[in-house]
C-alpha cells in the first residue's frame, strides 16, 4: 500500500485556539499540517502568514508544515516561511513570473518545493521543472475557501500526473486539496494521489480521530 498522508487544512480550525487545534489533529493521527496562505489578491480571501507558522513551531509543533501559498507575487515570502519553519512550500505557477527561479529559491532556503495546479490548469508546466519538485498539489476546488465541493474532473488529472511522476522516477508527493472526505478519498487514492488535504471534513466534527480513522479505513479498502 502507498504511504498515504492525511493533511488537515487549518483553514477550518478554530484560529482562537490554533496551537491546541494543531496538537489535537496531530494526536488524532494526522501526518502533516496544511497551512493555507491567502493574500486577498491572488484569491479573494485573507488568512495567515509566516508569523503564525513561527508561532506554531514555538508552540512545539514538530510535524512537517505544508505551506500552500495562494499569493502573488510569491518570491518575497519564501525566505520568511523558510525561516518560520515551513517544511514544504508550494505555489501556483500563474502567480510567479519565473517559476523555475521560485522553485530554486525554495530549495536553496532548505525547504521542499512544489507547484499547485488550479482546476482549469493542465500539467504541461510540470515537465521542464520536474527535477525541482518534491510535491505536486492538484486543486480539486477553486482556491480561496474551505467547504466547497470536489470537482470530479480532478480525478483524470490525478491519473495523468501520477503517470508523469512515475515516468520521472522521482520521489514526488501527489497531493489533492479541496472537498475531500471519507466518502471520496478512496477514489482519489485509486487515481494515484498519496497526500490528502481535508479542512472542513475534519475540523467541522468534534472527534478528529474518528474522521481520520474513517479516512484510513477507506484508504485500506
Ligand atoms: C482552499 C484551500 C484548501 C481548503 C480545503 O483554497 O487551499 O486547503 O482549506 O478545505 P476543504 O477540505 O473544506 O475543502
Ligand atoms: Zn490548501
Amino acid at each position: 500500500m502507498a504511504d498515504y498522508w492525511i493533511a488537515p487544512s487549518i483553514l477550518s480550525a478554530d484560529f482562537a485556539r490554533l496551537g491546541e487545534e494543531v496538537d489535537n489533529v496531530l494526536e488524532a493521527g494526522a501526518d502533516i499540517v496544511h497551512f493555507d496562505v491567502m493574500d486577498n489578491h491572488y484569491v479573494p480571501n485573507l488568512t495567515i502568514g509566516p508569523m503564525v507558522c513561527k508561532a506554531l513551531r514555538k508552540h512545539g509543533v514538530k510535524a512537517p508544515i505544508d505551506v500552500h501559498l495562494m499569493v502573488k507575487p510569491v518570491d518575497q515570502l519564501i525566505g520568511d516561511f523558510a525561516e518560520a519553519g515551513a517544511s514544504y512550500i508550494t505555489f501556483h505557477p500563474d502567480a510567479s513570473i519565473h517559476v523555475d527561479r521560485s522553485l530554486q529559491m525554495i530549495r536553496d532556503a532548505g525547504c521542499k518545493a512544489g507547484l499547485v495546479l488550479n482546476p482549469a490548469v493542465g500539467p504541461d508546466v510540470l515537465k521542464y521543472v520536474i527535477d525541482k519538485l518534491d510535491m505536486i498539489l492538484l486543486m480539486s476546488v477553486n482556491p480561496g475557501f474551505g467547504g466547497q465541493s470536489f470537482i470530479p474532473s480532478t480525478l483524470d488529472k490525478v491519473r495523468e500526473v501520477r503517470a508523469l511522476i512515475d515516468a520521472s522516477g522521482r520521489d514526488i508527493r501527489l497531493e489533492v486539496d479541496g472537498g475531500i472526505s471519507a466518502k471520496n478519498i478512496a477514489d482519489i487514492a485509486a487515481a494515484g494521489a498519496d497526500t490528502f488535504v481535508a479542512g472542513s471534513a475534519i475540523f467541522n466534527q468534534d472527534d478528529y480521530s474518528a474522521v481520520i480513522d474513517g479516512m484510513r479505513t477507506q484508504l485500506a479498502s
